[in-house]
């Protein structure tokens, strides 16, 4: 069964053959670039993936990144150019693509979209469905006095005409996209909608969370070109936990509620194997028996981040790699304690040369 299965998985399509039972997953942020830093390791190692290797065979692949804040087939294209591999945007998993799924539920309801630059986000949820957004900044508009710290926004950071009347607007959902550009800002916010009757704002504030928090990404940190790891969405979330804590100390509230999306989240590595099923059956042609290939494939997750990458990899089934490149800092030859990986490196390189050997 084994040599049909591996017949069937070595497809040859116009673009050289493929080895359909070994996918690899890259994380970005530390493993393939370090901020606006490319790194040499990322660029030969994605050139290896697509067929520069002993065996010249090409390797499936996606980036599965915590980032955000731009659409898949942005970052697809600042990855492509950085790194000199093509890449399309049905290779991008970002930290908010799977809560697509969430405007099935709110598409036609009002939701507050909290995260990035400008009105990006609102736009991106805009493309996964979402058809009634609105953002802090809109907010601000409409109130200076919400938010008296900063200049009120300028037209092109709105999402929409200014004039809406927002406290005739009730939120159905609030919707964390990506990294706060204004933690302040967004605090009070998020937490004015949340304890707000009928999650108005402006109306009284009552004594329980009045609609759904989602989140993108809970990485309290990250690796960017600065030496030492920067604060993540996750560290806005510890914000906002201690400050509805606060708010809320002796009127017997709970703690806020809200679901995560991100790595270490299985829905990330769900939304993943789903990209890497339709990469296998486009390059393989119809001989391909996803299902098949499915039970056979091993997925290999490159990251840096234990407590995302790792234990994310470790709980999908999947084969984790950490890079020495990123958030893990251990001494050499260490791996880490709480989410250990099944092998360390150096490098994404490294990484990538270890799982050719290895499906060799
Ligand atoms: O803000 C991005 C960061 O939290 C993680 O990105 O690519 O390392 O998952 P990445
Ligand atoms: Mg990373």
């Amino acid at each position: 069964t084994s040599q049909v299965s591996c017949r069937r998985l070595l497809q040859t399509s116009t673009g050289g053959d493929w080895q359909l039972q070994t996918a690899v997953a890259f994380d970005i942020d530390g493993v393939l670039v370090k901020g606006k830093q490319a790194l040499d390791a990322g660029r030969r190692a994605l050139s290896i993936l697509s067929g520069n290797n002993a065996h010249g065979k090409r390797i499936p692949f996606v980036l599965l990144t915590n980032g955000g804040g731009v659409s898949e087939a942005a970052k697809a294209q600042d990855i492509s150019q950085r790194l000199g591999t093509p890449i399309s945007a049905s290779q991008i998993v970002l930290a908010h693509s799977p809560m697509q799924s969430l405007a099935r539920q709110y598409g036609s309801q009002h939701v507050l979209v909290v995260g990035g630059i400008k009105n990006r986000c609102a736009e991106i949820a805009r493309t996964y469905g979402f058809t009634n957004v609105s953002t802090p900044n809109d907010l601000v508009a409409w109130r200076p006095s919400m938010w008296p710290f900063m200049r009120p926004p300028p037209l092109d950071h709105l999402s929409q005409a200014p004039g809406r009347d927002f406290s005739e607007h009730p939120f159905a959902a609030v919707m964390v996209f990506h990294d706060s550009f204004d933690f302040g800002r967004d605090l009070q916010v998020v937490t004015d909608v949340l304890r707000s009757e009928n999650a108005t704002v402006g109306r009284p504030f009552v004594g329980r969370q009045t609609a759904p928090l989602f989140m993108s990404n809970e990485d309290l940190v990250f690796s960017n070109e600065y030496p030492r790891p920067r604060f993540g969405q996750g560290a806005y979330h510890v914000c906002l936990r201690a400050m509805w804590q606060a708010l809320n100390a002796g009127t017997g509230m709970p703690e806020l509620e809200y679901s995560l999306f991100g790595k270490p989240h299985a829905v990330q590595y769900r939304y993943a194997e789903g990209l890497l099923d339709q990469i296998a059956a486009n390059v393989g042609g119809p001989a391909v028996d996803v299902a098949e290939m499915r039970r056979g494939r091993r997925i290999y997750a490159i990251g840096d981040n234990p407590a995302a990458d790792i234990k994310g990899a470790n709980a999908a089934g999947w084969t984790s790699v950490l890079v020495r490149t990123g958030v893990f800092n251990g001494p050499p030859g260490s791996n880490d304690a709480s989410n250990p990986a099944a092998v360390v490196v150096d490098h994404v390189e490294d990484a990538v040369n270890w799982i050719v050997d290895t499906e060799a």
